[in-house]
């Protein structure tokens, strides 16, 4: 067995083993709306009844017993996932024969006669609605979108006016948030997933490098795991690195924590990542506001949140592992409304980083500097304050 000459060569080698043999040497496949590639796993555990088990699962001689149990075995796995009753599953051969199914299945069993849905659907959604219109007399309404992809909840209220109406409606339109990890990664990870992204998107360095909170500790491992390739950075209210040996999990709060993440996708369905999201992101504007807090109320954005925290011990100390950015642009914007001694005199520490930093005190909330138009301009402002520096050689302008 080979082994790995260092950590560096170790890290690469797992990202490879996790890379899909499908997407090794890219380009970056983000085109997950239209098909996702199959994982592995999934076609090693499929591979047995194409070329094995072949029996028609309905039948009644032993040629079909392993594959209905198979089939049953899927079933439950699937309705688990979605908090359904298996008998409520239905596979089918593709996503057109799924949107035929269920839009004139649904308008059937309900005895529906009008059918709303959206001009932008996809075309196997309209081509279902047409077929109810033209086969079966079902009266269509298409309500246009706005120019972010979205219905006016208005327009959907007045079309619902009209009694036994059924609505087809996309869920994803519009949205541009990326999901979750697979898995729990701690800060050296997500910089080196974020190396990964910036070199296959074929975007050359020098890169300035700008993180907040949690994100200020990713940025500081990516400039110790890449230092050749960071111009500068920008520490929004970043979390303080802590120099020395990551502590081991404390064994009492990772179970909590995954007793709560595990509960998660089982509460999620009733509201409660609702709940907890309804109390973020108040001061963004409406429409922002709204698909942050709808994002970030699934189940498995919630377990993200929770498994950063459970990775936080470690990120902080590999982003100790940065101890000097020479004389880089370096901004550190704290956010000092009810901050303490403790907090200020860490915030100090991250501008001894460099010998070209500039450290803005500013009244502002940790949320606040991302929320806030006033306080999130004066961040893009560090932003673009460090490009400046970068470009044109000259040192930080104290504002
Ligand atoms: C909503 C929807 N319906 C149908 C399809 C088409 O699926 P298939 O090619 O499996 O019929 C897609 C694929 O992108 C889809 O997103």
């Amino acid at each position: 067995m080979a082994v790995p000459a260092n950590a560096e060569t170790a890290r690469h080698s797992r990202r490879a083993e996790r890379t899909h043999p499908g997407l090794v040497g890219g380009p970056i496949y983000l085109d997950y709306n239209a098909t996702t590639p199959v994982d592995p796993r999934v076609a090693e555990a499929a591979l047995p009844y194409l070329t094995h088990h072949f029996g028609n699962p309905s039948s009644g001689h032993r040629y079909a017993d392993q594959p209905r149990a198979a089939l049953a075995a899927a079933r439950t796995q699937v309705a688990n996932l979605i908090c359904a009753e298996p008998d409520n599953v239905v596979f089918t051969g593709s996503g057109t024969e799924a949107d035929a199914l269920a839009i004139q299945g649904a308008v059937h069993a309900a005895d529906g006669r009008h059918m709303i849905s959206q001009t932008t659907e996809h075309p196997a959604v309209l081509g279902a609605c047409a077929t109810l219109s033209r086969r079966h007399g079902i009266e269509t309404t298409y309500l246009p979108v706005n120019a972010y992809g979205l219905v006016n909840p208005d327009d959907l209220r007045a079309a619902l006016a009209q009694p036994r109406s059924l609505v087809s409606i996309m869920y994803s339109a519009g949205r541009g948030w990326s999901d979750p990890a697979d898995g729990p990664q701690d800060g050296a990870h997500i910089a080196a997933d974020l190396h990964t992204l910036l070199d296959r998107a074929h975007v050359p360095d020098p890169y300035v490098l700008a993180g907040h909170s949690f994100g200020g500790l990713y940025m500081l491992s990516f400039a110790a795991q890449f230092p050749d390739q960071v111009a500068g950075m920008v520490l929004l209210a970043s979390t303080a690195p802590k120099p020395g040996p990551a502590q081991p999990t404390n064994n009492q709060s990772d179970s909590f924590v995954s007793r709560v993440s595990a509960l998660l996708p089982a509460v999620a369905h009733i509201g409660a990542g609702h709940l907890v999201a309804q109390l973020s992101y108040g001061t963004l504007p409406p429409r922002s506001r709204d698909e942050a807090r709808a994002n970030s109320s699934t189940a498995p954005h919630l377990g993200s949140y929770i498994e950063e925290f459970l990775e936080g011990s470690a990120s902080v100390h590999q982003a100790a592992s940065l101890t000097d950015l020479g004389g880089k642009p370096l901004s550190v914007h704290a956010a000092d409304r009810n901050a303490d001694d403790e907090w200020q005199s860490q915030q100090d520490r991250l501008a001894t980083l460099s010998t070209n930093s500039l450290h803005r005190h500013t009244d502002a909330t940790h949320a606040s500097l991302l929320e806030d138009e006033a306080d999130s301009a004066a961040a893009s402002q560090a932003i673009d304050d460090v490009v400046a520096a970068v470009r044109t050689s000259q040192p930080l302008p104290p504002r």
